[in-house]
Order: C-alpha cells, then structure tokens, then sequence
C-alpha cells in the first residue's frame, strides 16, 4: 500500500512515523515532509499542502493508495473532494464537513440545533450592533473569529475596548465574529475516528495551549501535551460521549453531513459539566505526538477502517503507558521569531522512550535549520506520568539552537506546579 502524509508540521512527522511501522506499506510519502520525515519517507518538498490540484496530481500520477491529511487548511480547500473524484480514498472529511472548523458560526449553529453544551453565544457581522452587545453584556465574554485563524483568533482580554478593537477587525475583514460567554474549568482534547456511522473514542489528551509557566501569559498552537489525561475520570469520558460526543454524530447523520476522519472536540470541563469550545477536523498539534505513539494496532489498519466503514469493529488498543510531549519553540514565539536557525544538537534515545518530532525544520547545505516557531516536540514514554515527564525533558534537555525555549512545567498539573 502507498500513502501520503500532507502536511509539515511535528504531528506529520509522527503520522508518517506511525505509518513506517506498518508492514502493509510499500511506500511512503510526505508533501512536503520536513527533516525529521527525511528518516521515513520519500519528502516532496516542492508541494504545498494547500495546492490542491499539485497533491492531487502526485497522489493520481503516483498511484497512491491512501492519503492522510493533517492540517485543517487543505481539508478547508478541498482536497478530499478532489482525491475523491478521483477514487483516492482519503483520511479527512469534505470540504462541506469541514466547516465544522473553518467557521465557527456554523460550528456554534450546529451545536445549538442539536442541543450540544457549549458556551451561550451571539454571531455578529456588523461592527457597530458586536459592539453595543460588549458594552451592554456584564458578564465577561471570549470573542473569536469565525473563520480558519491558524490558531490567532481568539481574544480573551478582559478590557472590553480590546475585545471591540479585535471583534471591530474581524468585521472589518469580511469575517464574522462570536462572542461568547468565557467559561472556567480545565481543558481537554478529544479525539474521535468515525467512518461516517461509526465512531471511536481515543485517550483523552491534554494540551498546554498558553506561552508561559503555570498557563499564563499569550495563546500559542500548544507548548505541549499529555495522554491520556490522569485527571479525567472515565466517568466523565461516559458523561462527555454521551452528552457531546455522541450527539455531534447523530446531528451529522441528521444534518446529512458525510464524515470521514478524526473528529477532535476541544472541551472545558466546568463545575456544571463538559462545554464543547470547538470543533477541530484534524488530529491535534501537539496532542497526536502524545496520542499516536500509544496506539498498538497498525495504523494502517486504522485508516483503513475509517475509509472503508469498518470502525466500529476495529479492535483498538493502546499501551499501558502515559505519554508527555515538550515543545521546543524559537525565542519570541508566538510573537515574531526567526527561522533559519542552526541546531546544533539532537538527542539519542531508545525509541521505546523518547522521540523528537520536528516541525518544518529542513537540511540546508548540510545543517539541520530550524523553520517555525515550533520547531521540534520531545515526547517522553513511561508506564507513570512522572517517568513520560522525565524523559520527555532530558529529549528537551538535547535540543540546542539559538533562543530555544521550553515551558518547564508540562504535566505539572498532578505535580502540583
Ligand atoms: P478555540 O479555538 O475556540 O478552542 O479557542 C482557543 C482557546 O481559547 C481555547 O483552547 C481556550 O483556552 C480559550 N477559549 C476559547 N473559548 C473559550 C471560552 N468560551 N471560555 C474560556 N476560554 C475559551
Ligand atoms: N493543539 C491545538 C490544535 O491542534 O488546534
């Protein structure tokens, strides 16, 4: 079997790496791939994941058997329509279900029509009724941009003029903006496979998702992850499958929404129950470098029973084992950062333990050159948490480049940090 990893980022490279370690497969691909996937596959630097028609001209040209797509903007575009067309089966859903990320005015609708807990909202496209709405709310809101953001495009200040400033923009850019009630708790990810009838609940993860020590300071794409989650109970993984995760597929089923892929649900758990904050169509970065390396069966098979309806079936499996990931980020991160940057040092660890994903690095006359603002995650395996940890860190410990930084307390939770 031949298969294409689209995308460039740490979560492709542990996709591709999951997939290396199938015997089903007779090649591997990734478009563009970066450093790390160089080990693994066969890179296509000069494909652009968004270009659709150049991924699917290689997947047809090259008879490949099997596409997965990590990143949200390709699937946004359209490239499992147009692998679709012509009969490339495909992880991901169509550019219609993708909506249910690329605009969360019409996550948030789809939520309310079928009854899905998450924070009351309002949508707004004119600036000036967003602005009497802040004004005239006591309670304290979260406002966001409706459609892909990359990650941006939340703004939870709590001076109302500066979430006007941010919505007035959004507006100001064609989008639409939500403003939404700002909920407490503690947050989880979750993933789900579904073949379009069936799904599978996976371990829950845990994102760090802000900048600074003791989740302070600005949002970033994710400082790191844990899997599964000590402090959800599986009580609580029954409580958020029945009242979110199981209503989300009946909705679809109802709404005639086709879906085929992972499904991620991106969850407060608040003192009154889960809170669904959002839809995602993809895996999560970081969260599948913690997730995938937990996974026993072939990960092959897995896609296979996506795309061929077999999910509900599928004998999964996972080790008894928790898995910690540390992103390595380029000094002024999620601000402005350089790329470029040399790295002078990979760690070396038996692969049972510890792996360094990378994200868009690249060998450039012979170095290895850094190319984001996350450049790499350590991820650590351990039978406890607190050994994942320690792994993960001393992998951290190895990476050396100029300005590398790394948010000390990832997993602290349970630590008391
Ligand atoms: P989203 O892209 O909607 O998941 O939002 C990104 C991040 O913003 C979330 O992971 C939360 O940390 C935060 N956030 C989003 N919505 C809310 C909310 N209603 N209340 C509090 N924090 C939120
Ligand atoms: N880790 C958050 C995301 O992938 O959207």
């Amino acid at each position: 079997m031949k298969v294409l990893v689209v995308g460039e980022g740490a979560r492709e490279h542990t996709v591709c790496w999951k997939f290396s370690r199938s015997n089903r497969l007779s090649g591997l691909f990734a478009a563009p791939g970066n450093a790390g996937t160089l080990d693994l596959a066969t890179n296509l630097p000069k494909i652009e994941p968004n270009d659709v028609e150049a991924v699917t001209r290689f997947a047809v040209d090259s008879s490949i058997d099997l596409v997965f797509i990590g990143p949200e903007a390709p699937l946004a575009a359209g490239l499992v329509d147009a692998l679709s067309a012509e009969g490339i089966a495909a992880v991901g859903p169509h550019a219609a279900a993708s909506r249910l990320e690329a605009s969360k005015a019409f996550a948030k609708s789809f939520m309310s029509s079928y009854n899905i807990p998450t924070a009351a909202y309002r949508s707004f496209s004119d600036g000036n009724e967003f602005e009497k709405y802040v004004r005239a709310t006591r309670k304290r809101l979260v406002v966001k941009k409706s459609g892909l953001a990359g990650g941006k495009g939340v703004f939870e200040d709590e001076d109302p003029d500066i979430l006007i400033a941010n919505g007035r923009a959004i507006v100001d850019a064609k989008d639409e903006v939500i403003a939404e009630e700002f909920l407490t708790g503690s947050e989880v990810s979750i993933f789900a496979l579904t073949d379009g009838s069936d799904y599978l609940m996976l371990p829950p993860c845990a994102d760090y998702k802000k900048a600074g020590v003791g989740s302070t300071g600005p949002n970033t794409g994710g400082m790191g992850a844990v899997c599964p989650v000590p402090w959800i109970t599986p009580e609580e993984m029954l409580q958020i499958d029945r009242e979110i995760v199981a209503p989300t597929f009946r909705g679809m089923a109802d709404a005639g929404i086709g879906y085929r892929g992972v499904l991620y649900f991106g969850l407060m758990i608040t003192t009154d129950g889960p809170r669904l904050l959002e839809y995602n169509v993809r895996f999560g970065d970081p969260e599948a470098q913690v997730l995938l390396p937990l996974l026993r069966a072939d990960f092959t098979n897995w896609c296979e029973a996506i795309v061929h309806g077999s999910i509900g079936n599928f004998p999964a499996g996972y080790l008894e084992a928790s898995a910690v990931g540390v992103v390595i980020a380029a000094a002024g991160y999620p601000g402005s950062y350089q790329k470029g940057l040399t790295v002078s040092r990979l760690p070396s660890h038996p692969e049972d333990e510890a792996f360094v994903f990378h994200a868009s690095t690249a060998v450039r006359h012979g170095r290895l050159v850094t190319g984001g603002g996350r450049c790499f995650t350590a991820v650590g395996i351990g039978r406890e948490l607190l050994n994942a940890r320690s792994r993960a860190y001393s992998a951290a410990r190895g990476i050396t480049f100029p300005g590398s930084w790394y948010r000390p307390d990832i997993g602290g939770r349970i630590f008391g940090s």
